[in-house]
């Protein structure tokens, strides 16, 4: 049994009450969910109570004396973000084509010539399980130390079974050993591998006969994703790939219209996608079915920046409905950042959010974009004890000082993992 803790006296606490049902929309998104000055009582790795701290100290004083204490003053306490869209298990690093790409190639002039997804395939390929593990247990380190307590992980740069399987192993054995909780994404459809490039339905009909029976047999993985995708997987394919992931309970995801527009927005809302992400390039039909299916737009504004794109218009999906989440995409290639901080900057200053609907979207509609919305995203009675403390005296600031990590304390199942 761990000690209880007794966080105090917050300047403002950032609860997000009532959404564990459903992800925020519209103008419940935009509402500040703020509590001035309070305190919370953790225990048994949940949040036990939310009040002033005159309460709360009056409420447990018999257990004061051995409850670990955490002074507030002065900072803000938010859920701790959730990362709901990354590739953070991969070997290699590719900071060559970033130079390709500042010499003037493109992201997927890089790819077709045998770079991009298939150098990290390669990279990935070629590393050890154990060193997979602990390269990307560090990373994961790296997530704790911006505020992030959740992260999705997808596979992807395996590209064959044995290896689809190893990269999501790793996932599992660090969902288990590190104090992070890692949510697993199948995501064989990532591209078609080099050497079945004239041939794609070989690979198509392999992910399905093979790949997707075997991660759900092992219990390797909750979603599978396909990157829909003018030369990668056409719509036609991704639909087979994501019907037959769900017959072996495996949710859809889909990583659509980001480059260009390919109707990735209606075919998610169409396979009752949990969430579809990136959406640059989104037509206003699509954006429309995923609002009526409650389809969680996951949009990746680091990529944007990363590749100099032009951001999604989250502006536009928020009005027109569509709960909206927040994430990084950490990868080798498109976005090789941690930084959930950044890109709620980001969600601000390139996507029209408001500092309030940003912190939404990284907090509890993130947790719903990968299932979790009972369990984290919210500073809510009976919910997982994660938490981070952020060193600015009001919400405000973490958007107007940007670019920086604000993270003072990290709390994870109600144990402190960053201080
Ligand atoms: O989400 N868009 C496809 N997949 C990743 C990029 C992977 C890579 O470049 O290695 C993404 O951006
Ligand atoms: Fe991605």
């Amino acid at each position: 049994m761990s000690k209880p803790l007794f966080i105090r006296n917050a300047n403002q606490i950032l609860t997000f009450q009532g959404s564990s049902q459903a992800p925020l929309t519209k103008e419940k998104m935009g509402k500040p969910y703020v509590i001035e000055g309070g305190s919370v009582w953790v225990e048994d790795g949940k949040i036990q109570d939310i009040g002033s701290d005159e309460e709360l100290a009056g409420r447990y004083r018999e257990k004061l004396t051995e409850a670990e204490e955490i002074d507030a003053t002065g900072k803000v306490l938010s859920p701790g973000l959730v990362d709901p869209h990354t590739h953070v298990v991969y070997g290699g690093s590719r900071e060559e084509e970033f130079q390709m790409r500042l010499n003037g190639k493109s992201y997927m002039e890089i790819m077709n010539a045998g770079g991009g997804i298939h150098a990290t395939t390669r990279a990935t390929q070629d590393t050890d399980e154990e060193q997979l593990y602990e390269e990307s247990k560090s990373r994961l380190d790296q997530f704790f130390l911006h505020g992030v307590t959740t992260v999705e992980a997808k596979s992807g740069y395996g590209l064959s079974l044995e290896h689809e399987l190893k990269q999501l192993r790793v996932a599992k054995r660090l969902n288990e050993d590190h104090a992070m909780d890692v949510v697993s994404t199948f995501m064989g459809a990532h591209a078609v591998p080099m050497d079945l490039k004239e041939t794609p339905e070989v690979f198509v009909d392999h992910v399905i006969n093979e790949m997707i029976p075997e991660v759900a047999k092992e219990e390797l993985a909750e979603f599978n994703d396909v990157f829909c995708e003018k030369g990668v997987f056409t719509p036609e394919q991704s639909r087979r790939i994501l019907e037959a992931g769900k017959e072996y309970g495996l949710k859809p995801k889909i990583h659509a219209d980001e480059i260009e527009p390919y109707a990735g927005a209606e075919l998610a809302a169409e396979v009752g996608a949990v969430s579809a992400d990136h959406l640059l390039k989104a037509s206003d039909e699509g954006v429309k079915r995923m609002a009526e299916q409650g389809v969680v737009g996951v949009l990746l504004p680091g990529t944007a920046f990363f590749l100099m794109a032009e951001s999604a218009n989250g502006r536009k999906m928020i009005d027109q409905g569509v709960p909206v989440a927040l994430a990084t995409d950490c990868n080798p290639g498109s976005s090789p950042t941690v930084s959930q901080p950044f890109i709620m900057n980001l969600g601000a200053l390139k996507m029209g959010m408001t500092m309030e609907e940003v912190l939404s979207a990284v907090t509890i509609n993130a947790a719903h974009a990968i299932n979790r919305g009972q369990e984290v995203g919210s500073i809510e009675k009976g919910k997982q004890a994660d938490l981070v403390l952020f060193d600015v005296p009001n919400y405000m600031k973490l958007q107007y000082h940007y670019g920086m990590n604000h993270t003072h304390t990290v709390v994870k199942n109600g144990k402190v993992v960053v201080e």
